[in-house]
């Protein structure tokens, strides 16, 4: 999704659970909207860099910065993203 600023947000679904980072690899830029999550890991497609979307740490190079994280609350079914 993109927020008002511009600034694209992923929002990812782990067990019911929401959490929101940046879809912006750390690594070269790369939306990561078009990775692969599973768990809290999401996969970038371009390079295969990993992060949790929990906590937004960098797990697998060559990604080494960590994604910004958001704070994600429901309020009657709708998501908000605290920036
Ligand atoms: S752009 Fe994501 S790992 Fe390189």
């Amino acid at each position: 999704m993109e927020a008002g600023n511009g600034k694209r947000i992923l929002v990812c679904n782990v067990g019911g659970e929401f959490f929101a980072v940046d879809d912006r690899c750390t690594h070269e830029d790369s939306s990561l909207y078009l990775g692969c999550l599973k768990g809290d890991r999401i996969h970038c497609s371009l390079h295969g860099g990993e992060f949790s979307v929990k906590t937004g740490e960098a797990l697998a190079e060559p990604a080494e910065v960590a994604l910004q994280t958001y704070q994600v609350s429901i309020e009657d079914g709708r998501i908000f993203i605290t920036l």
